[in-house]
């Protein structure tokens, strides 16, 4: 078992991802507890704190604002509850009327079916999302689905072969946020018409150095829609094949949420993510759960854009 001093830290999986016990997040953690928390966070990429127990979302707030800016959202759908404080977003399946979304609600299903692709939150904006911190508040029962799968984006990087590693280090991924809705939605009328290359589009590096741990990060998600100087199709095979060789079963976490009060906080810069779509709960049961995200601060914050264009960029997703 690895050392820690104030946690108790299990590994989840032989490369990355762990669970910590001892955490009580009702309380503010010491400085010192706070940074061996965010050195594990660095060192496994996706840290599952079970009984955090925040007492509301103020205190979720706050614990995620010594990780760096929290994100206060621009824009609130009108088809979700209204929550009390922007930088709180709705990861939940409830519908304006606090009521369990259904399959017709398409302005609703659209994101949900988005978040099921591999991607890393807000890799599509020109300043890129660092940690992301999911509260549980309101669980469905147990085995009807619902959990979050990670995939270890540094391990798959080193495990690339040297050509294709050499053949990738220095292209620049081109994100957009209007390609993952499509892609998830190819018959939905709300994208159909809309062309990927007239919305907002965001350069990041395809292999970005995650600064704490120097490690290289294949950073190929479902926003990437093409590579920089390389025709859309041959660039969009790329990404595809890199998320496939990133997303296998030897680098990927299942986390399956356990009890309300559980927290998962991942780095965005280091590993994907995904939720998964099609679990018994869905139309059926209450899955409330709250998300804050932190806006990278690093080297790679604003990949190749101009940082002026963060200014009015989308919420993170
Ligand atoms: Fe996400």
């Amino acid at each position: 078992m690895p050392s820690a001093t104030y946690f108790t830290i299990k590994p989840m999986h032989p490369t990355f991802a762990c669970e910590v016990e001892g955490l009580d997040l009702s309380k503010p953690l010491s400085d010192d507890a706070f940074a061996e928390l965010r050195d594990t966070l660095h060192k496994y990429g996706v840290v599952v704190i079970r009984g955090a127990n925040f007492p509301s979302d103020k205190e979720h707030i706050e614990f995620s604002a010594r990780f760096g800016e929290v994100e206060k959202s621009k824009y609130r759908n009108p088809h979700m509850r209204s929550l009390p404080y922007p930088e709180i977003f709705d990861i939940s399946n409830l519908d304006e009327k606090n009521q369990v979304v259904t399959n017709s609600n398409e302005k609703r299903t659209t994101a949900i079916r988005g978040n099921a692709l591999w991607h890393a939150d807000g890799s599509f904006n020109p300043r890129r999302t660092y940690v992301s911190c999911l509260n549980a508040i309101e669980l469905p029962p147990p085995n009807t689905g619902g959990h979050t799968e990670y995939a270890d984006a540094r391990q798959a990087y080193e495990d690339l072969p040297e050509e294709t590693k050499e053949k990738i280090k220095d292209l620049v991924g081109v994100h957009s946020f209007l390609h993952n809705r499509k892609t998830a939605n190819p018959d939905s009328p709300l994208f159909k018409d809309l062309n990927v290359l007239d919305e907002p589009l965001a350069r990041h590096k395809l292999v970005p150095i995650h600064e704490p741990t120097g490690r290289p990060v294949l950073y190929a998600t479902a926003y990437t829609h093409h590579i920089e100087g390389m025709p859309i199709d041959e660039g969009q095979k790329l990404i595809q094949e890199l998320i496939a060789h990133a997303t296998q079963p030897k680098y990927v976490f299942k986390h399956h949420w356990a009890n309300n009060g559980d927290v998962a906080i991942w780095d965005n810069t280091a590993v994907l993510h995904r939720a998964t779509a099609g679990g018994a709960y869905e139309g059926k049961y209450r899955r409330d759960m709250r998300r804050t995200c932190v806006m990278d601060s690093g080297k790679d914050a604003f990949g190749l854009n101009n940082p002026e264009d963060a200014k009015g960029q989308r919420n993170s997703s």
